[in-house]
């Protein structure tokens, strides 16, 4: 299925794995808009793009402010959802208010997202959204990220029945080198990323490139819909 000139939402299209999905969507000459919550980073992101790019503000978690974004956008082809904050710790330490904002951030950001996109998809269209691979192997303090994947992809499983004919996937990276980890000083982040390049069978951490054209692939092929794709680098057999 061709994405020449197709309309392609990308909520979180400025940074990590968004960006660079943004960058292969425009790749297959398909139409972008990118929607974040930060001006400067969107105005940034349509730099870097090199292409014209249409972006627009919103927070995911108000649904008030994804449905004005979708009112903007209009009709469109094909959704991906990027957007997303976690929360790490042990589970009898980690205090319950972060448990609960990363719940609004991840999980029901993507679930704002996809109830306000309805209106403006298609027959042919498809959504793709976003878990993590601690939802099917967590480290120790990953509890929450584990809740949060998971029931992303609970949600997609039901999402496939209740929205067919459009197509409802998820994509579950593995440890990606994105600005996500840019609150980490240097030593420790260059740390955590060598412990787990060295247990993966693929012997490094992923590039957001390497995850994007997992995107890419689930709207182009028209057969693929209630699935979830590892792009983990062999993370769950490590
Ligand atoms: N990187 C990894 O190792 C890894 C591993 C497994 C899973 N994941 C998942 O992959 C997804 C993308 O991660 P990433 O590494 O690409 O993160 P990132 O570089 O931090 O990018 C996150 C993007 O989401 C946007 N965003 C965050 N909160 C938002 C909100 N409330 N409303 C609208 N936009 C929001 C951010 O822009 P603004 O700040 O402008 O809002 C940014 O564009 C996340 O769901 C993450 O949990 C990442």
């Amino acid at each position: 299925m061709s994405l020449q000139g197709k309309r392609v939402v990308i909520i979180g299209g400025t940074s990590g794995i968004g960006m660079a999905t943004a960058q292969a969507f425009l790749a297959e000459h398909a139409k972008v808009v990118i929607g974040s919550r930060s001006s400067s980073k969107l105005s940034d992101a349509v730099q870097a793009l090199h292409q014209h790019v249409e972006a627009y503000e919103l927070d995911f978690r108000h649904l008030d402010d994804v449905a004005n974004f979708f009112g903007k956008v209009g009709a469109f082809d094909h959704l991906v959802v990027t957007a997303g904050e976690g929360a790490m710790g042990d589970f009898r330490e980690l205090p319950i208010a972060e448990v609960r904002n990363a719940f609004e951030s991840k999980f029901w950001g993507q679930y704002h997202t996809v109830r306000a996109a309805i209106p403006y998809l298609n027959e042919a269209s498809s959504i793709t959204l976003t878990s993590g691979v601690y939802g099917k192997k967590p480290p120790k303090a990953a509890s929450t990220l584990a809740a949060i994947n998971s029931a992303v992809e609970g949600l997609m499983r039901g999402l496939t029945l209740d929205l067919a004919p459009i197509r409802v996937n998820v994509v579950s990276p593995g440890l990606v080198d994105t600005p996500l980890y840019a609150g980490m000083t240097e030593e420790p982040r260059t740390g955590l990323f060598n412990h787990v390049a060295g247990q993966l069978p693929v012997g490094r951490i992923a590039q957001p490139s390497d995850i994007a054209s997992t995107y890419v692939y689930l709207a182009k092929n028209g057969f693929t819909t209630g699935s979830v794709i590892m792009v983990d680098g062999g993370a769950i057999l490590s």
